[in-house]
């Protein structure tokens, strides 16, 4: 007899619909198509959010733990969990605890890895934002702005900046919000490379509050606004990573490794 076969797509989750869908839902659109066999569900992480699309759009998501228990009442023997998360930090190791509590509810349950996890992961990331800004010119600053962490995943940032100049691109700079690097030191390093004009863009799967807000918004201490005061041209470039192909398709690879350790 054949098994029924799931993949759970794990995202934070954002209130903003028109970025959902061509990021989250994106992602969950090429799971679909590579993985024709297996069925694709969403969960969300924050209970913030879908608290929000709950009361104010009446839409119902399901957290892990719930939708963990909907595959298992219908009867799903093989699921492969995969977070669209950036680092393997607080929200990871959440999910890998809520895995172990829910293990014996199917016949397998394997956890794909975050964006960056590998040393091929930053190769490949860094390739991918590389591609799609293969037009930055010199005088160009491509700033990324990750959300950071105090998990000591956070370090993962600047192993990213650096992966950058290696791969020959040193005019593309990591900071986060919360953070190391933070704006300060971004700034000090741009300052340094001195470009006419600065791009701005969210290291983040979607470009919800922090990239509308901390990133683009009008405040004085946008990211935007600190670096118009330091006199380059600015530009916000409103695009989650999960607009582009060749990110997703480094989810697919991490949700073909998780499938094979189930046969
Ligand atoms: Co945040």
């Amino acid at each position: 007899m054949s098994e029924k076969k799931a993949i759970l797509a794990v995202s934070f989750g954002t209130s903003h619909k028109e970025t959902r869908e061509k990021t989250i839902g994106a992602i969950e659109e090429d799971m679909r198509r590579r993985f024709p066999d297996y069925q694709v569900r969403r969960a969300f992480t924050s209970g913030m959010i879908m608290r929000i699309l709950r009361e104010r759009d009446g839409i119902q998501v399901d957290n892990v733990a719930e939708a963990l228990k909907r595959l298992a009442d219908e009867g799903f023997d093989q699921v492969v969990l995969q977070p669209t998360h950036i680092i393997n930090g607080d929200e990871y190791d959440k999910l890998m605890r809520q895995a172990r509590e829910c293990q014996s509810l199917f016949h397998r349950l394997n956890t794909g890895k975050p964006l960056l996890t590998d040393s091929a992961d930053y190769e490949a990331v860094c390739r991918a934002i590389m591609g799609e800004f293969s037009h930055l010119k010199k005088d160009e600053a491509l700033v990324l702005m990750g959300h950071g962490t105090g998990h000591f995943a956070d370090a993962a940032y600047a192993a990213l900046d650096y992966r950058f100049k290696a791969l020959g691109a040193e005019n593309v700079f990591v900071g986060t919000v919360e953070g190391y690097p933070g704006i300060e030191e971004v700034r000090g390093q741009v300052r340094k490379y001195s470009p006419r004009r600065v791009i701005l863009l969210p290291l983040m799967v979607v470009a919800g509050d922090h990239a509308v807000n901390d990133m683009a918004g009008d405040e004085e201490d946008s990211w935007r606004s600190v670096f118009e005061k330091d006199g380059y041209e600015t530009r916000c470039v409103l695009k989650g990573l999960g607009e582009f192909p060749e990110i997703r398709e480094i989810y697919m690879e991490h949700i073909l490794k998780a499938a094979k350790q189930q046969g």
